[in-house]
């Protein structure tokens, strides 16, 4: 991986009651979609955030159980509620309360959404909005 050598700081950032990250991958886990929180919290561009892994903000103190848990049911078609700890390009993290939903288009193409808000309450609104707009 390209930013490998990343050295995890104790500085923590904290996302704003009205901030949402939204993130999109594909069935492999690469990210095909990002918003803008997501580039601001995450320290990286979206040239460098579409088209790899979405462990490019994987916080060496999550252990690794969350996310094969996270996979095994996304690919059985259910979502995901968890607590993330997230790395960011400089070295300082971000927890954030994530909702990993499958999707699919008309054709059966599926891709993942992924939606995080500090504040597990906070999630409600944006899903309702996702599966109105089918995005
Ligand atoms: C939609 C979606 C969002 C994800 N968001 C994160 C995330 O914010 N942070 C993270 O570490 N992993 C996230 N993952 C899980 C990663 O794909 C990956 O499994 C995890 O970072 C562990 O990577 P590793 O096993 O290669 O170390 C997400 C996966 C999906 C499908």
């Amino acid at each position: 991986m390209k930013f490998k050598n990343i050295v995890p700081t104790q500085v923590e950032r904290i996302l704003a009651d009205n901030e949402f990250i939204i993130s999109k991958t594909d069935t492999k886990g690469k990210i095909t979609y990002g918003n803008r929180p997501f580039n601001d919290y995450s320290g990286f561009s979206e040239n460098e955030l579409l088209g790899v892994q979405h462990n490019i903000v994987r916080h060496p103190d999550m252990p690794r159980a969350v996310f094969k848990l996270l996979w095994d049911e996304v690919q059985t078609g259910r979502e995901v509620f968890a607590f993330v700890k997230n790395l960011s390009k400089d070295g300082s993290f971000y927890w954030v309360f994530a909702n990993v939903t499958p999707s699919f288009d008309m054709k059966k193409t599926s891709w993942v959404t992924s939606l995080c808000a500090e504040n597990p309450s906070a999630v409600h609104y944006p899903k309702l909005r996702i599966s109105i707009k089918k995005c």
